[in-house]
């Protein structure tokens, strides 16, 4: 098999060849990210492998049929950049890796939160430059808040754990709750009472722009909201709006609404000109991460080992079980 691997970066590389040889596949590392421009790159290649900012629409699924691809392999657990209905209607397999490591976003999740709340990250700048006031880095108890958690599967039902872990009440929603011990309630419930707000739920046309201008102002004043999902489950606008006034009370987010110009790429010789993105990085209370809540040794091992193994599936016949399918 030799494989087409799109937007690749040094650290894909480190975890992907050694295992490639093993299999005896072929890896091809391109930097530009797979799109309908770019798709003709994967001609003569068995499967184009992409990741969550590459631009997968029924165009760039045309070129790569065209092309004779035979799989899609998203590296990755989230499809929500993959036309999946014209992949299903060209007939070609789209593939992902449904769990590599839920601890790895969940800590991450964790890691914001405690960074947001007690300002360590101003902190950090502070100090090392002689600057040992701590005006201004006053933060709350988590123990005895409560938790809101949206979605409540692998990486939810993890960050539940660990908000518990800190002796916080946990309130989830979930339209699929699992018969466990979290405490369901409404969305509307769990806006209105809640002192962070954690989203582990997919983009999906029903949670674009989940929090809105109008499910701000339901939410409790001061709250904490974290975002490790996708970036549009946020209306930045009525975020930035809630920082301002006071309405929100901090932000943690590794996933931004319009990141694909930004995130994995260094820009640090560049002019931002995404006006949100460089008001969100200029509020004291509000940490922006590069999209690498996955990023732990564990996560890329098993992201390479499952993607290796999706693509050894297609070679040997066998059913393709992390075949992602359109919502019927
Ligand atoms: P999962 O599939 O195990 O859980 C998702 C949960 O969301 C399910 O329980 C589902 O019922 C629930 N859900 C579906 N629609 C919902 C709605 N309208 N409202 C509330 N909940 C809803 O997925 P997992 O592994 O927990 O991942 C969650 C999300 O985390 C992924 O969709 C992906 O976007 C994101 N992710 C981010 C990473 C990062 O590096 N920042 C890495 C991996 C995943």
């Amino acid at each position: 098999m030799n494989i087409a691997f799109f937007d690749a970066k040094p650290y894909d590389y480190i975890w992907f060849e050694p295992l490639s040889k093993e299999y005896g596949y072929e890896i091809h590392y391109c930097d530009y990210r797979l799109c309908a421009d770019t798709a003709v790159l994967a001609r003569g290649f068995d499967v184009a492998c992409a990741f969550v900012n590459d631009k997968i629409c029924a165009e760039t699924i045309g070129v790569l049929k065209e092309c004779g691809v035979r799989m899609l392999a998203m590296r990755c657990a989230g499809y929500n950049n993959v036309d999946v209905a014209a992949a299903a209607k060209a007939g070609l397999p789209v593939v992902r890796v449904p769990s590599y490591s839920p601890s790895a976003v969940a800590e991450h999740t964790a890691a914001l939160l405690l960074s947001v709340n007690r300002k360590t990250h101003r902190a950090y700048y502070r100090i090392r430059d002689n600057n040992f006031s701590i005006n201004g880095l006053m933060g709350f108890d988590l123990a005895g808040k409560t938790a809101g958690i949206i979605g409540t599967g692998q990486i939810g039902s993890l960050f539940a754990g660990i908000a518990s872990g800190f002796g916080m009440r946990v309130l989830a929603y979930d339209p699929f709750p699992k018969e466990d011990q979290l405490e369901y309630v409404s969305l509307d419930r769990l806006f209105a009472a809640s002192d962070i707000i954690s989203l582990h739920c997919p983009l999906t046309p029903d949670t674009y722009h989940m929090i809105s201008k109008s499910r701000v102002k339901e939410m409790k004043k001061g709250v904490v909201i974290l975002n490790t999902s996708r970036g549009a489950l946020i209306d930045t606008e009525a975020l930035l709006e809630g920082l301002i006034d006071g309405q929100i009370g901090g932000a943690g987010l590794d996933v931004y609404e319009e990141e694909s110009d930004y995130f994995f790429e260094d820009r640090s010789g560049e002019i931002i000109r995404d006006e949100e993105l460089s008001r969100l990085l200029t509020l004291p209370n509000v940490l922006v991460t590069s999209h690498q809540a996955f990023f732990t040794r564990e996560a890329m091992q098993a992201i390479a080992m499952v993607t290796l193994e999706n693509i050894c599936a297609l070679e040997q016949g066998r059913p393709l079980e992390n075949t992602v399918l359109p919502r019927s």
